[in-house]
């Protein structure tokens, strides 16, 4: 495998490390790598894969201040790039502002989500709480041919080349980007008008905003949402016409937050409340159903089906898991991030747009989150949802989970024991007749034999396995949201010598 070690970070994480999400599956990396021609250990490169998979991970530097969260974690993007039967591979740390703060101290400046942020060691930061470091580890997109970086509690984009994952700076939207608050992880991305649709939300009233990116990166479209108090969104949805937007009874008790504290406690007394806005309507414009309460961490798809609209997404039946007194901090933390504690499910919800009534059902009785589907379909009616399986108690993925929205039917491939995955987009096959076919593609951390792979399934047939497997320069720390961009809407893709011109060589 020809790799090369191109930049290495500064990490003053303890040798003797014993933190759950900084060990094991989550050891973190310092390292940078360059890997032209990825070496292949089974199977085939498929010739009709073509386009960059990119998936951002969390993985910290410096010990933190007090807690450690696994989502306070520094962010690192991988990229594979698939093009006429190879595949590349770079890695890169997203150089935040707040990373970079902290490198130069040499030490942590900012609390994460475990801590108060009166414990900060530096005015200013970031996040809908306010003096948090904005590590923008959550999620990735690709926007107007850039890759764009976002953290869950709001915070700058950070925008990368999505071949060399060069660093480009922040999103300025030509001076338009609401800094005071930041942007929320998960913007969605339209590649059918080449918008991206986002939002963002904090303590102060009206507590949400929502916007419109257009395909030439300009901001076109921002409204007030008025919500009853400070909420917790984590995603949005769209249909062809109108953005979903949310208001779940799961968000900071308001009594611990006049004392300056953040402690996020489910209310079962409120109900789950859908909003449905036209994707250009003003803040009066907004639709707000009721259904049943719960807390939905992602949703997976939204159309227009009538009078109706669909929204699918996972149903928590146990939104704030409780533990005995004398939980660890460990076990404490885990509560909230394992599936079968929370009981995620895939459910799905209707909402009549003439009566105002929501009805809801659930979908799939399997635990199950980090859902992809095929993104041809999104905002349209789709079929096939595919999503991962977890550890019992643990935040790590085991394996993949496919769900036939007409017959019901689930197929199920596991990663096996000691190896973990992360969130699996789907790559439509080049001049894909059908909306399974094309492929899933993952990355594994294998803490057995100490290393990764890029796996690369058949989406129609998961589970036969991986149609290729390709191995990794070093062992990557498990990570979470990811995407799949094909090569028709990166820039110079299609030139002769793109990707050699990419890799500078
Ligand atoms: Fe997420």
């Amino acid at each position: 495998m020809n790799t090369e070690l191109v930049g290495r970070i500064l990490s003053t994480l303890p040798e003797d490390d014993d933190h759950p999400y900084r060990t094991g599956a989550w050891r973190p990396q310092t390292t940078e790598w360059d890997a032209p021609d990825l070496e292949l250990i089974a199977g085939d490169i498929p010739a009709d894969l073509d386009g960059v998979y990119l998936r951002n991970t969390e993985n910290p530097v410096a010990p933190s201040i007090g807690r450690y969260h696994p989502f306070d974690g520094d962010a690192m993007v991988h990229v594979v790039g698939f093009r006429d039967g190879k595949a590349f591979y770079r890695n890169r740390f997203v150089r935040t502002d707040g990373l970079t703060a902290e490198q130069e101290a040499g030490h942590a400046l900012w609390p994460g989500i475990s801590e108060r942020p009166s414990k900060a060691l530096r005015e200013g930061g970031w996040g809908a709480r306010g003096r948090m470091k904005d590590a923008s580890s959550t999620d990735v997109v690709v926007h107007a041919g850039v890759a764009i970086t976002s953290f869950y509690q709001c915070g700058d984009l950070y925008r990368l080349d999505p071949l060399t994952l060069d660093d480009l700076g922040k999103s300025t939207w030509h001076g338009q980007f609401p800094s005071a608050v930041g942007v929320s992880a998960h913007p969605k991305v339209d590649e059918r008008t080449g918008e991206m649709l986002f939002f963002n939300y904090g303590t102060d009233a009206p507590y949400m905003h929502y916007g419109v990116i257009d395909a030439d990166d300009r901001l076109v479209h921002f409204v007030d949402i008025e919500l009853p108090g400070p909420r917790l969104p984590h995603d949005m949805a769209y249909t062809e016409n109108y953005a979903i937007l949310n208001d779940l009874p799961l968000f900071w008790d308001e009594e611990i937050l006049k004392k300056g504290g953040y402690a996020a406690r489910f209310r079962p007394d409120l109900p789950t409340r859908l909003g449905v806005i036209p994707r250009r309507g003003q803040s009066h414009e907004i639709r707000w159903f009721e259904a049943g309460p719960t807390y939905v961490l992602h949703w997976s798809n939204a159309y227009e089906d009538g009078d109706d609209i669909v929204v699918e997404g996972y149903f928590q039946d146990n939104p704030e898991p409780q533990v005995p007194a004398d939980a660890t901090y460990y076990q404490r933390l885990s509560r909230f991030l394992s599936l079968d504690g929370m009981q995620t499910r895939l459910h799905r919800w209707r909402l009549n747009m003439r009566t105002g009534q929501a009805t809801e059902e659930r979908v799939s009785e399997t635990l199950s989150e980090f859902p992809m589907i095929n993104g041809d379909y999104v905002g349209r009616r789709h079929r096939y949802t595919y999503a991962t399986t977890g550890v019992p108690g643990f935040f790590l993925f085991d394996g993949l989970l496919k769900h036939d929205g007409e017959s019901g039917k689930e197929e199920h491939y596991s990663f096996g024991d000691g190896v973990f995955g992360s969130e699996t987009a789907m790559a439509p096959r080049v001049g894909s007749t059908a909306e399974d076919d094309g492929y899933l593609i993952t990355l594994t951390t294998d803490v057995n034999k100490d290393r990764s792979e890029c796996l690369v399934f058949d989406a129609a047939n998961l589970t036969i396995g991986p149609v290729c497997r390709l191995r990794l320069p070093e062992r990557i720390s498990s990570g979470t949201h990811s995407t799949w961009a094909s090569g028709d809407v990166l820039p110079n893709w299609r030139t002769a010598d793109s990707m050699v011109a990419a890799l500078g060589l």
